[in-house]
């Protein structure tokens, strides 16, 4: 088997002012600042990433950005592209439930984003996930394997060693309502690994790392992280409370202790 180092990352989306954010940053690295067999993520906003960076320094949690535009610069008001992140952030979201809905990321855009974020050497967690309408209607395979494919066309083999995937059904996002350790395991394998494998054969798909995201909490991650094609989870509510994204880690560390 595979040895895939797991990952909890903290999607903070858009919450805590640039002090909050530092209080938080803080109070995190003073909980798990020092584990180095789980890759602790956070993500801030785009505001607060300097601060964050600066209070993380030196510790072995890394920073992310929640999106990023596909240009090097230009005329595009209110974004922030692959050049400006780097040194302030280690990883990028791309493709978030939320940024596909309110924003109009398609899965083209998602693709152009991806490709920039990776030629200026930022890791990339991609999101895929299906609504409840798609899920009732049974397309989650379908769909999710679609979008999977898509933000990855035209990205070598050798740079998917920067990519990291988040299945993250949009009806588990934000509702108390996680899917099942099983379920989650189940399009974890069957459709993200199982896409990965047809486009990139087993060494690589055995070696992406494939987290679940969706109302994880210090209750459910356990089971969650038992699952052999879950690598860890992207955490949105539980990652703002430093003492249960910390209890998160823990878990996460002693499960694969
Ligand atoms: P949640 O968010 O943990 O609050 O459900 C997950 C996410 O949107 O990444």
């Amino acid at each position: 088997m595979t040895m895939r180092k797991p990952m909890m990352a903290g999607n903070w989306k858009m919450n805590k002012t640039p002090a909050e954010a530092t209080e938080l940053a803080l109070a995190i690295r003073e909980a798990v600042g020092h584990i180095a067999d789980v890759e602790c993520v956070v993500c801030p906003t785009f505001v607060s990433l300097a601060t964050v960076c600066k209070t993380l320094d030196g510790s072995n949690i890394r920073v992310g950005a929640q999106n990023v535009h596909w240009a090097d610069s230009g005329a595009y008001t209110g974004e922030v592209s692959p050049p400006m992140l780097k040194g302030l952030a280690d990883y990028v979201i791309i493709g978030h439930s939320e940024r596909r809905e309110y924003f109009g990321d398609t899965d083209e855009l998602v693709n152009k984003k991806v490709l920039a974020a990776l030629k200026h050497e930022l890791k990339v967690i991609l999101c895929v996930g299906e609504t409840l309408a798609q899920n009732e209607a049974k397309q989650t395979h379908e769909l999710v394997s679609y979008q999977v494919a898509t933000a990855l066309a035209g990205v070598a083999d050798r740079q998917m060693a920067n990519v990291v995937i988040a299945y993250e059904p949009v009806w588990a996002i934000g509702t108390g309502r996680a899917a099942t350790a099983t379920q989650a395991q189940t399009v974890c394998c069957d459709t993200v690994r199982f896409t990965l494998r047809g486009i990139y054969g087993d060494e690589i798909a055995n070696a992406v790392r494939v987290l679940y995201g969706g109302s994880t909490n210090p209750n459910n991650i356990a089971e969650i992280m038992q699952q052999a094609d879950i690598d860890g989870a992207l955490i949105g509510g539980a990652s703002l409370k430093a003492e249960d994204y910390a209890a998160m880690v823990n878990t996460t560390a002693s499960v694969y202790a």
